[in-house]
């Protein structure tokens, strides 16, 4: 399985590991398909992602693309940072192995329920939508044909 230097740099030397004390927003997700855990904590400042940072238990995949997560996060508006894609971590990354998909999952879950948790602790409704990986029916290879016919 070939890794690109991007995700070796981002795995081998990852960014903004840790917790932040007292965050203003918290995500835990766990991944089904292997049971690697995310925990994702956020600052948020006019809705804008001001710090951000995260602990992983998993793979060189899900520890690299929670690296590159936060990196895009911050300060994105919120409204801006929930959006993003698992295709569009992998794109930063310059792209991920077919298999290994599924991990950037992971981060892109644990910063919507971050984004949420945030919401909702100051009485706001809740953008995220839908977090996959919470769910135990998803299957988290369902659309990798797509992302390898975008490769
Ligand atoms: Fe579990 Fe990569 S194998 S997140």
């Amino acid at each position: 399985m070939l890794y690109s230097d991007k995700v070796m740099d981002h795995f081998t030397n990852p960014r903004n590991v840790g917790i932040l004390e007292d965050p203003d927003g918290v995500g835990e997700v766990g991944n089904p398909t292997c049971g690697d855990m995310m925990k994702i904590t956020i600052d948020v400042a006019d809705d804008k992602i001001s710090d951000i940072k995260f602990q992983t238990l998993g793979c060189g995949a899900a520890i690299a693309t929670s690296s590159m997560v936060t990196e895009m996060a911050k300060g994105m508006d919120i409204h801006d940072a929930v959006q993003i894609s698992k295709k569009q971590v992998a794109d930063e990354l310059d792209g991920l192995p077919a298999p290994k998909m599924h991990c950037s999952v992971l981060a892109t879950d644990g910063l919507k329920v971050a984004i949420d948790d945030y919401l909702v602790k100051q009485g706001r409704e809740p953008i995220a939508g839908e977090i996959k990986s919470s769910d135990p029916t998803f299957d988290p290879h369902e659309d990798e044909d797509i992302e390898l016919d975008d490769e």
